[in-house]
């Protein structure tokens, strides 16, 4: 197999692309993709504060890795969400990338936001793990831009990772997520800052070849509460029709940017307000997070205190 670009031997084959890369070409190609996404959705301009929200997996460390690369005004944010040794492993792996790229990294602490780390709002909440930490980390992930005056907020998500929430959406037919699935968000209230992922267009398997050509130490364990989690099943469905027909994920997900999605954000029109306790967006009154963090109190004996 030879290398598309330089005609030297290819070091990794992408059959979605039908293209083999060599290690420099592939880089290229993957700077190129990342570049893409920014131009094609304006995620963000030169002289813009991005905020990198890292976890210290392969996709969020090597989106981090092309921004500083590419020049941006970017900050890493860390969210420790107290789970055991993951979470040690995953903090540690982004200070020692932003130690050795000169970068500044923010770490705040759930348990000091919420009351109590996930495996803790687990047991309170008898939801799913990733509910509770799902919705902390979006919250907190605003919260933050906002305190240190960010214009942006980036995340890791890839093709991969996109693909199975959508698939996830349409199963149970949750249409209210479906104009929400988008690679930029735009700030649709003064108090929301917007959101982007500019992985979206290349693979989980691009970006882990990405981390291990540019030497990126990341964690290689999946969060502990993953295991079964619906979302690994559907990525295992999608992988398994990528095998058979190399390109489903991709045409899956863009066919529903291009075609579908446009329909349903006609429909939304979703109206926000602030929350009457902490002041952050919600549709209702008082936000998720703000119930959620009143739930752990209430469970650890306290009464609510006002925010
Ligand atoms: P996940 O929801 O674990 O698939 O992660 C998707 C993206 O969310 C990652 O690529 C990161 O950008 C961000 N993220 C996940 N976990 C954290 C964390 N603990 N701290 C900061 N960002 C995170
Ligand atoms: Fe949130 Fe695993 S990362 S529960
Ligand atoms: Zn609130």
């Amino acid at each position: 197999m030879k290398c598309r670009k330089c005609g030297a031997a290819a070091a990794l084959e992408l059959r979605r692309h039908n293209a083999a890369f060599c290690a420099p070409d592939f880089l290229d190609f993957f700077r190129n993709q990342v570049r893409e996404a920014i131009r094609r959705h304006k995620m963000f301009a030169r002289g813009e504060r991005v905020l990198v929200a890292v976890s210290g997996g392969k996709d969020s460390l090597a989106l981090w890795d092309v921004l500083l690369d590419e020049g941006y005004d970017t900050t890493g944010l860390y969210l420790d969400l107290g789970i055991f040794d993951y979470s040690v492993e995953s903090k540690a792996k982004c200070e020692a990338f932003a130690a050795r790229r000169g970068a500044t990294l923010l770490v705040s602490r759930v348990a000091d936001e919420v009351g109590a780390p996930v495996p803790v709002i687990k047991q309170v909440t008898r939801r799913p793990p990733c509910s509770g930490c799902g919705l902390s980390k979006r919250y907190l992930m605003n919260r933050v831009a906002l305190d240190h005056g960010m214009d942006v907020v980036a995340t890791g998500h890839n093709l991969d990772d996109e693909a199975a929430t959508l698939f996830g959406s349409v199963m149970h037919w949750q249409t209210e997520a479906l104009p929400r699935q988008s690679p930029a968000l735009p700030s649709t209230h003064p108090k929301l800052v917007r959101r982007v992922k500019p992985l979206y267009r290349l693979s989980e398997r691009e970006a882990a070849a990405y981390a291990f050509l540019r030497r990126i130490d990341y964690i290689v364990e999946e969060c502990p509460f993953a295991h079964g989690a619906t979302s690994i099943a559907h990525k295992e469905i999608l992988n398994r029709m990528e095998e058979a027909s190399p390109g489903a994920k991709h045409n899956f997900l863009f066919g529903f940017l291009e075609k579908a999605r446009p329909v349903f954000e006609r429909a939304a029109g979703v109206v926000l307000q602030e929350c009457a306790r902490c002041g952050q967006v919600t549709t209702g009154t008082v936000c998720a997070f703000c119930k959620l963090a009143d739930q752990v109190k209430r469970a650890a004996g306290g009464a609510a205190p006002e925010r």
